[in-house]
């Protein structure tokens, strides 16, 4: 498995991680202007046979990355494929001079939850329906200062 940063023709390939892991269908040129956002942010997860996973982030202010999504296909889970985006994705933060990464989760989703406290981050607030179906979510963060 390698980390890359996305490029336009990974589009059709993480709409599908996304519609699997996520449950959702958004629009193709969502991705494309994460892209362009921040391309150091949108990095993604290749198996032998292409995408099996990507993390999505912002850089919500000069010093904050927000994620946006993170996803590996359920068949390639618990291979550390999430950790390793993860972590990419806290390098390109340090090089580009981001000291705090922040992310929404849904209260339900305890794994992830637990992933992301193994990886550093803690729960820092609540936010009531924060998802579409009403679910509320956990505000957590990690800092990246040494
Ligand atoms: C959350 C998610 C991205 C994690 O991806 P992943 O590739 O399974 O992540 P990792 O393999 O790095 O870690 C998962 C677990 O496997 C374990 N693991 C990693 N490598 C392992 C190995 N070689 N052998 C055994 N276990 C291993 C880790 O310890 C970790 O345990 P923990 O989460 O209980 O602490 C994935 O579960 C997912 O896509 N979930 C659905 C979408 C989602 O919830 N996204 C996040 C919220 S937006």
């Amino acid at each position: 498995m390698l980390i890359r940063e996305f490029v336009p023709g990974d589009t059709a390939a993480v709409c599908k991680v996304v519609e699997r892991s996520l449950g959702e269908n958004y629009a193709p040129s969502l991705y494309m202007t994460v892209h362009n956002l921040w391309p150091q942010g949108f990095l993604v997860l290749e198996g032998e046979d292409g995408v099996i996973g990507f993390v999505a982030s912002v850089a919500s202010t000069p010093k904050v990355a927000r994620v946006l999504m993170l996803a590996v296909d359920p068949g390639h889970r618990n291979m550390s494929g999430g950790s390793m985006l993860m972590d990419a994705l806290c390098s390109n933060c340090i090089a580009t001079d981001i000291d705090t990464v922040v992310l929404e989760v849904r209260k339900s989703n305890a794994k992830a939850k637990l992933f992301y406290e193994r990886l550093g981050f803690a729960v820092t607030g609540e936010i009531e329906r924060f998802y579409t179906n009403g679910e509320d979510a956990y505000k957590m963060s990690r800092s990246l200062l040494a």
